[in-house]
């Protein structure tokens, strides 16, 4: 598992190029993209200025030496580097299963060529099907918001423990929502979640990766560009 983690996270990292404005997006699989550049930068002399998806992003990239900036300086990415929960044949995706949601679409909204790493279990054909969709909602409006999902035909349940629950970089808290026989239109529900006041952002990601990276336990990685 995280051989595969590994061989796409490195793989990506080499896509970056010197000059370039990247988004370092959140988890486990762009931990070794992270590494990676670390070491182009130190061996390379790789110049590149990163924007963090999370806390823990920002922390890890600055043990690695990488240059960062803030968003207020960067406005647009010519690369962004983020893994995925599930991608599907049109590289539309369910991500947030770390909780960095919110800051990962912030960037990949504002990206030219957003990369995803994944092993092979992330790719799936329908969304929904092995992962439950992660949404950000305001903690005043929960309770709304669960009835507001309900009513899309999603069965939300809280992260964390009721009453210590989990909350996001942001102070928000986290749905994940199941579909019982998966997520039919993506696009549809997008736009159904964002009406519902109190939602903050969902973790379906759609039109937005352009290059997918997918790692194996051997080691090799495939880079896949969408439409080819
Ligand atoms: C973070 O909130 C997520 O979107 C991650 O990018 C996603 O959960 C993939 O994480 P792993 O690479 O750790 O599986």
């Amino acid at each position: 598992m995280s051989a595969s983690k590994r061989a796409a996270g490195r793989r990506a990292a080499d896509v970056v190029e010197t000059g370039q404005d990247v988004g370092l997006g959140t988890g486990s699989t762009v931990f070794f993209a992270l590494e990676r550049l670390g070491e182009r930068i130190r061996d390379e002399g790789l110049v590149i200025r990163g924007v963090p998806t999370s806390v823990d992003t920002e922390t890890k990239a600055r043990e690695f030496g990488i240059p960062l900036a803030t968003l207020d300086e960067v406005e647009r990415f010519d690369v962004t580097i983020d893994g995925a929960d599930e991608i599907d044949g049109d590289y539309a995706m369910i991500k947030g299963g770390g909780g960095a949601l919110l800051r990962e679409k912030v960037v990949a909204a504002a990206t030219e060529h957003m990369v995803v790493v994944v092993g092979p279990e992330k790719v799936v054909g329908t969304l929904g099907t092995t992962f439950d969709l992660p949404v950000e909602v305001v903690p005043f409006a929960r309770a709304a918001v669960e009835r507001g999902i309900r009513a899309l035909g999603g069965a939300p349940k809280l992260r964390g423990a009721e009453g210590a629950s989990y909350l996001t970089d942001n102070g928000n808290q986290i749905l994940d929502v199941h579909f019982e026989s998966g997520i039919s239109d993506a696009a549809q529900l997008e736009l159904a979640l964002d009406a519902i006041p109190g939602v903050v952002e969902s973790g379906l990601f759609i039109n937005l990766a352009r290059t997918l990276v997918i790692g194996h336990d051997d080691g090799s990685a495939d880079l896949r560009n969408k439409g080819a």
